[in-house]
C-alpha cells in the first residue's frame, strides 16, 4: 500500500520518540525546517494565531505555542491530536487548541489566522490545490502561508521511496510518488489563490548524517528536486 495515512492512527504514540521507525525521520526534518521558518518569519512568529494544518504530533504547534502564539492545531487523525495535547501538556507548553478536520474543508471562518503551516501534507492529498486554496482563504491578507513537500521528479522518487523507504529511513507506504508536486504547480496554484511566493528553498539529504542516523537529515540546496520549503504571502 502507498499513501498510507492510517500510519498517523497506528503509531500515533511514537510522534515524540525520536528513535521510532515511523516518526525519526519528521523529527530530523522538523530539526532542519524550524529553525529556516523561524529566520524567514523573524518577529512574525510569535504574534497572533497560527494554524497548523496536518499538525500530527504536533512539531510545529509546540514550536510557535512556546513562542507565544495563539495555535490550532488540525489534523484527520484523531489519535495524532491527543499525542500532540499530551505531549505538550508533558512538557509544559503553553496549551494549544485542536480540531479534528479535513484539510480540504476547514471548519473556520475566513481570514481568521496571521499565519498558516501545510507540512509535509500536501503530497498525501489527491486533491491538494483545494487544501492550499483553503489555507489562503483562512489566512488574513498580508498573513503567511508555509508549505514543504516533495518534487514529482524522478530524483524525488530514488530518495523518497527507493532510498528512504527501502532502508527504512521512512516507513514503507508512506508515499505515492506521482503525489509529489512539482514547485511550479504549487506556486501557481497559490497564486491562483491569492498567495504571493515570498520565501522559497530545496532541501537535500545529507548523506552521511542521513545513514549514521537512519533518518533523513536535510541541508538548504539549491537544488528543488527532492523536497522543498516556500513561504508565501497573503495578497
Ligand atoms: C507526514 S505527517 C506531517 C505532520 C506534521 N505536519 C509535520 O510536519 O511533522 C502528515 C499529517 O497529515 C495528516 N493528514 C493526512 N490527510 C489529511 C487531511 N485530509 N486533512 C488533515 N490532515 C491530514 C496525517 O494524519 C498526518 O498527521
Amino acid at each position: 500500500m502507498s499513501n498510507d495515512l492510517e500510519l498517523y492512527e497506528r503509531c500515533s504514540a511514537e510522534w515524540w520518540d525520536a528513535d521510532s521507525p515511523a516518526f525519526r525521520s519528521l523529527h530530523a526534518i522538523h530539526e532542519f525546517r524550524a529553525p529556516l521558518l523561524l529566520e524567514w518569519l523573524g518577529e512574525q512568529s510569535s504574534r497572533g494565531r497560527v494554524l497548523d494544518i496536518g499538525c500530527g504530533g504536533g512539531y510545529f504547534v509546540e514550536e510557535f505555542a512556546r513562542r507565544g502564539a495563539r495555535v490550532l492545531g488540525v489534523d484527520l487523525s484523531g489519535a495524532s491530536l491527543a499525542a500532540s495535547r499530551r505531549h505538550a501538556a508533558a512538557v509544559g507548553t503553553p496549551p494549544s487548541d485542536y480540531a479534528r478536520a479535513s484539510a480540504l474543508a476547514l471548519p473556520l471562518r475566513d481570514a481568521c489566522a496571521d499565519g498558516v503551516l501545510v507540512c509535509d501534507l500536501l503530497e498525501h492529498l489527491h486533491h491538494w490545490k483545494r487544501a492550499i486554496c483553503e489555507a489562503a482563504r483562512v489566512v488574513k491578507p498580508g498573513g503567511w502561508v508555509f508549505a514543504t513537500t516533495l518534487n514529482r521528479t524522478l530524483l524525488g522518487r530514488v530518495v523518497a521511496i527507493w532510498i528512504g523507504e527501502g532502508l527504512g529511513f521512512v516507513p514503507r507506504g508512506t508515499h505515492d510518488a506521482s503525489m509529489f508536486i512539482r514547485p511550479g504547480e504549487l506556486i501557481e496554484a497559490a497564486a491562483g489563490c491569492g498567495l504571493a511566493l515570498e520565501q522559497q528553498t530545496g532541501e537535500r539529504p545529507k548523506i552521511f548524517a542521513t545513514l549514521r542516523r537512519r533518518a533523513v537529515v536535510l541541508a538548504k540546496s539549491r537544488m528543488t528536486g527532492v523536497t522543498y520549503s516556500v513561504l508565501f504571502r497573503k495578497r
